[in-house]
């Protein structure tokens, strides 16, 4: 095929010249926290990345945070906070969180930033000169209260298909049905309710058409994975049709240059956010920007996102950057979604879980080890069962692989005074370890890292085969054997130290701790080659515990209580994203023991904002329940104040002390929750029938 031969030209020409290599990851929005599915993605790409520089190419790795948009401009107005400062406060919490995961970026920035604005601009005005935008007056639904265009997801009606209610602007989750937001019967506003009317404005549109040969040449040359080429295929099929670029004010993100009130469309500057970030870091390493961007560049250009974002960046990106004269992606690494025990993240469940709640309780690397393990290139989702994950951390990671060190380190330090011995007792085990490194750093660079995982530990079991075989705790019983023991112990220590720099981009932190015992410098690949011998190891220290159980149980706990009525930035009805729950027998619901409850005192809580926690008077008994109404509720105005509580529920043990019961509140959530009045001839303690 003439793409594969083109790249290995040019690689020839480059000669032993280390690549250089721009990676991205997509941009989080900054309206929610990181969770463990778009963990999938910044895993997966820092792994790739800290491969690609333990190989010795240069590699930088850049992000932001996605900061435009109406769910960004609402979401801040609910808040009464600047759209400013939520994006400020996100994007703080993003970056801590990916720390704690190790993800290492070059850079982290905003959307949200001059240079963002800058080149969106600058795009814009290269594809209007260019001829590929234009305008037209069109109709949509507006929001005569609140005096703005809605968005198909803020508007919700009843279904002109099957009536269900309670359904989006633009398809039915019951039947489903698409259709125009105008078809939906009973249409309201989902932020103020009110009956939205058509409104005609001017829009700008990117003639996506234009490039429709470019972007087939461009579909077929291997810059996409095969799944996501015969998508595009059919989107080629179905024609490609212009773009609307355009939003009305009030919207949260850049101004058109030319216009008095219209902005850019989020998703028109969130890729060029790419570019921001990474001209931010050029400015502050002193590196040429156009040098990486200009269409004849060498450098290699690896956009990572997930499978719901293809159409973004595989069509409207690529012709964004030709039409205005930039490079085009080397590759497009689309990925599918995380499921939890089979099935898509559910907060009933426990299973919706942030990345912040796993590190309450986990360890970092074990996440980044089982996704590696499970991981491919391919767009198929993947799934994190939480029996695999306790298995596969504690059979492998621990049980095979640090246990060769954790038993091998023990004789050397003890017996031999942490020297290694002088040569090795079976230099073909070390050059089958060192012999595999090829196909592992293909698979790695070929994103196959669960293929990669199986040859490590196929080695490791090796190892573990030759030491059991070997029998060295026996031999040490014997002055004329001990000599031995030494050789075995140094043998498996060496195979030890490679299969650990082959894991170092998955677990960076346990082989940096690996290589501090082992007392040699940092790793890269190619140290591989040569053994360590007649070389004074340190102390053995733990590099990994085993999983316990209760931490994943702890976890969904965790998780399970972020229930808590949460503000709703995107529009939700109801029964939409939380179905009601399995069917009961009237007497499960009989067990249910409701009480009226007088609230004596309402406190927050120190750590938690959606919590409250709340002393409840049963008329008699006394209860503490920490309950997730601090959005709906002052706390003083809760004071005095009756609520309906489940009286027997066994008490739970959270972060903040134990909780005994619930109280129960209705409404659509938020601000909206309403507790019982005093009042109304409610008692506490009454049984509630
Ligand atoms: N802001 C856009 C991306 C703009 S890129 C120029 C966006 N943000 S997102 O926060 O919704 O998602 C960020 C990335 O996480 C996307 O690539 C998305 O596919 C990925 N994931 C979000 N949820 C996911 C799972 N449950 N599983 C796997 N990946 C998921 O889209
Ligand atoms: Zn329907």
């Amino acid at each position: 095929m003439w793409h594969t031969s083109r790249s290995f030209f040019r690689t020839m020409r480059r000669g032993s010249m280390s690549r250089q290599i721009l990676v991205t990851s997509a941009l989080p929005y900054a309206n929610g926290p990181i969770h463990l599915g778009h963990l999938v993605e910044y895993i997966q790409t820092d792994i790739w990345v800290r491969f690609q520089r333990l190989r010795g190419n240069r590699c930088i790795y850049v992000c932001a945070d996605d900061a435009h948009g109406t769910p960004i401009m609402l979401k801040a107005r609910e808040l009464g906070i600047t759209p400013e400062e939520l994006i400020e406060r996100i994007g703080r919490e993003h970056q801590q969180d990916f720390a704690d995961f190790l993800i290492e970026f070059d850079n982290y920035y905003s959307t949200h930033s001059e240079e963002n604005r800058y080149y969106a601009e600058l795009i814009y005005q290269r594809l209007r000169d260019a001829g590929h935008i234009t305008s037209r007056t069109i109709k949509q639904a507006y929001d005569p209260v609140e005096n703005m265009f809605l968005p198909d997801r803020y508007i919700k009606g009843d279904c002109p298909r099957c009536g269900a209610a309670e359904q989006y602007g633009d398809s039915c989750e019951v039947c489903g049905a698409t259709y125009t937001p105008a078809e939906l019967r009973n249409a309201v506003s989902v932020v103020s309710g009110a009956t939205p009317v058509d409104k005609e404005s001017e829009h700008y549109f990117f003639r996506l058409q234009d490039f429709g040969d470019m972007l087939r040449t461009w579909a077929g040359d291997g810059h996409v994975q095969g799944e996501v080429a015969n998508k595009l295929n059919e989107w080629f099929e179905d024609g490609l049709r212009e773009w609307d670029i355009s939003r009305d004010s009030p919207y949260f993100g850049f101004r058109i240059p030319g216009t008095e009130d219209k902005y850019f469309y989020v998703w028109l500057d969130a890729p060029i956010g790419y570019m921001a970030s990474f001209s931010n870091w050029c400015e502050q390493h002193g590196e040429d920007f156009d040098a990486w961007w200009r269409p004849d560049t060498d450098t290699e250009l690896y956009h990572f996102i997930g499978k719901d974002i293809v159409y973004f960046h595989a069509l409207f990106w690529p012709a964004m950057l030709e039409g205005a004269g930039f490079r085009k992606p080397t590759r497009i690494c689309a990925h599918g979604f995380l499921t939890v025990n089979g099935q898509k993240m559910s907060k009933s469940r426990g299973t919706f879980i942030m990345g912040r709640t796993y590190l309450n309780h986990l360890n970092p690397e074990y996440l980044r080890y089982y996704l590696a393990a499970k991981m491919g290139s391919s767009v198929h989702d993947l799934d994190l069962s939480l029996d695999d994950f306790i298995q596969r951390v504690n059979s492998d990671l621990v049980g095979k692989l640090v246990n060769i060190a954790s038993r091998s380190a023990s004789f050397i330090n003890k017996r031999f005074d942490g020297r290694l011995a002088d040569h090795l007792e079976a230099p073909e085990l070390y050059r089958t370890v060192t012999a595999r490194g090829e196909q592992i750093a293909r698979h790695y660079e070929d994103r196959e890292f669960s293929r990669a995982i199986r040859e490590i530990m196929a080695l490791a079991d090796e190892a573990n085969q030759y030491f059991d075989e070997r029998k060295p705790w026996v031999l040490a019983k014997d002055a004329e054997t001990l000599e031995r023991v030494q050789l075995i112990c140094t043998q498996t220590l060496n195979v030890f130290r490679v299969l650990m720099t082959y894991l170092k981009p998955v677990v960076p932190r346990i082989a940096a701790r690996a290589e501090a015992f082992l007392q040699i410098p940092e790793q890269t690949w190619s140290d591989a080659t040569e053994p360590l011998l007649d070389h004074t190891i340190g102390r053995f220290e733990p590099l990994a515990t085993r999983v316990a159980r209760e931490s994943v149980d702890a976890m969904l706990e965790e998780s399970r209580e972020t229930l808590a009525p949460k503000a709703e930035t995107t529009p939700t009805g109801p029964l939409a994203d939380n179905p009601i729950a399995e069917q009961i027998e009237i007497g499960d619901f009989g067990k249910v023991d409701l009480r009226i409850a007088r609230i004596s005192k309402a406190a927050q809580v120190d750590g938690a904002d959606k919590l409250l926690q709340l002393t409840l008077d049963l008329g008699g008994e006394t209860r503490t329940v920490f309950a997730g109404i601090r959005a709906a509720y002052e706390p003083a105005d809760l004071e005095g104040k009756l609520t309906v509580m489940v009286a027997n529920l066994k008490p739970r043990k959270m972060r903040f002390g134990v909780s005994e019961g619930m109280v129960l509140a209705a409404g659509p959530g938020g601000k909206d929750l309403f507790i019982l009045e005093p009042d109304n001839g409610a008692e506490p303690g009454m049984k509630v029938k």
